[in-house]
């Protein structure tokens, strides 16, 4: 019985020596000290013994017992730390490694040059107004003198969001809100959204945005018009670009005028750009029309104005060389990360 038990301590301590893993661990344990184990089975066996071995051979079993339990317990703790060094090692973080990068945004092109008119507009004294894109048809078209079945409406393909609501055709109807709010001098800008019922193609789009501008105060007259204008188109295109005056008509400004610049592709010779006319178009202005000055309990015995209007998209496109106003709207990160 002796041998048989020092046998058994014998082979269970080569077996703890060996053993790599936890799960090994479990099975040794089981072998030798489970229910059906060696050990076991031994001290189960003890009844058959006579009175003077029993005592002996009793404390001989738990000793190894007590062995093996033990060496269990150290091996265990042993490869529990090994394990926990391997997952420290692999779980290092190399500080000097490269980064990834992650991708930046950036502001679309009608926002920077948006932007961009706003500081100068800023620079030379003007405030900036905004409004509804919903909007009044009194606003819209009424109070700019565009009765009812006047031909301007015609041009202006309108939402009509109900009889007398619309989804503003022209930023002009802020000069408008603006006059009835504030007593002269005013001096404002008011960029925002515009809509109009036109097909989708190169240069149309159902929503674009506008520029509107309005100065009103005593002893204002088309001579500074023209030179406010001019100054700002310069700061917007260069000192050296040129512009011209071309009469027209708008049913809220009487004179009123168009303005051209020298084709910044050309300079004027004549392209693709300018179809052929050495001009671009830019904007729309003229002395606020007596009749909406007083529309807006302004007297037009006492105070004038000018009033202006230009395309964000168009600006923006002649800036950037670019040639489908659809590409602003479309939101493709690989053209809006070109600006
Ligand atoms: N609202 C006009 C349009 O959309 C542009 C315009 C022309 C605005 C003359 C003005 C102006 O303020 O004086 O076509």
């Amino acid at each position: 019985m002796k041998d048989k038990l020092s046998k058994i301590k014998q082979a269970a301590s080569l077996e703890l020596e060996a053993a790599a893993n936890l799960e090994t661990l479990e099975n040794i344990r089981i072998k030798y000290l489970g229910k059906k184990g060696e050990l076991t089975a031994v001290l189960k066996g003890m009844g058959a013994l006579s009175a003077e071995e029993r005592p002996q051979i009793g404390a001989l079993a738990n000793e190894i017992r007590t062995y093996i339990e033990q060496e269990l317990d150290n091996k265990k703790s042993q490869i529990s730390k090994e394990l926990t060094r391997q997952r420290l090692e692999k779980e290092v973080i190399d500080v000097t490694m490269p980064g990834k990068k992650q991708p930046t945004g950036s502001l679309h092109p009608l926002t920077k040059v948006l932007d961009n008119i706003k500081d100068i507009a800023v620079g030379m004294g003007f405030e900036i107004a905004e409004g509804p894109e919903v909007e009044l048809d009194y606003y819209n078209f009424e109070a700019l003198n565009i009765p009812k079945n006047h031909p301007a409406r015609d041009t202006q393909d309108t939402f009509y969001v109900s009889d007398n609501v619309v989804l503003r055709t022209q930023t002009s109807p802020m000069q408008i809100r603006v006059m009835e709010n504030k007593k002269p001098p005013i001096r404002i800008i008011a960029p925002g959204r515009v809509y109009r019922s036109d097909a989708v193609d190169a240069t149309h789009s159902p929503v674009f945005h506008q520029i509107e501008g309005l100065v009103v105060d005593k002893g204002i007259t088309m001579a500074d018009l023209k030179g406010t204008l001019e100054a700002f188109i310069k700061s917007l295109y260069g000192q050296n670009s040129k512009i011209r005056f071309r009469p027209h008509h708008f049913p809220f400004t009487e004179p009123s005028a168009e303005v051209d610049i020298a084709c910044f592709v050309c300079g004027g010779e004549g392209c693709r750009v300018c179809k052929g006319e050495g001009w671009i178009e830019i904007l729309g202005c003229g002395m606020v029309h007596p009749k909406v000055l007083k529309t807006c309990g302004i007297d037009p015995e006492v105070y004038s104005g000018f009033a202006f209007g230009f395309g964000l998209e168009r600006i923006t496109m002649g800036r950037y060389d670019i040639d489908d106003l659809r590409l602003f709207f479309e939101n493709d990160v690989r053209f809006l990360k070109q600006f």
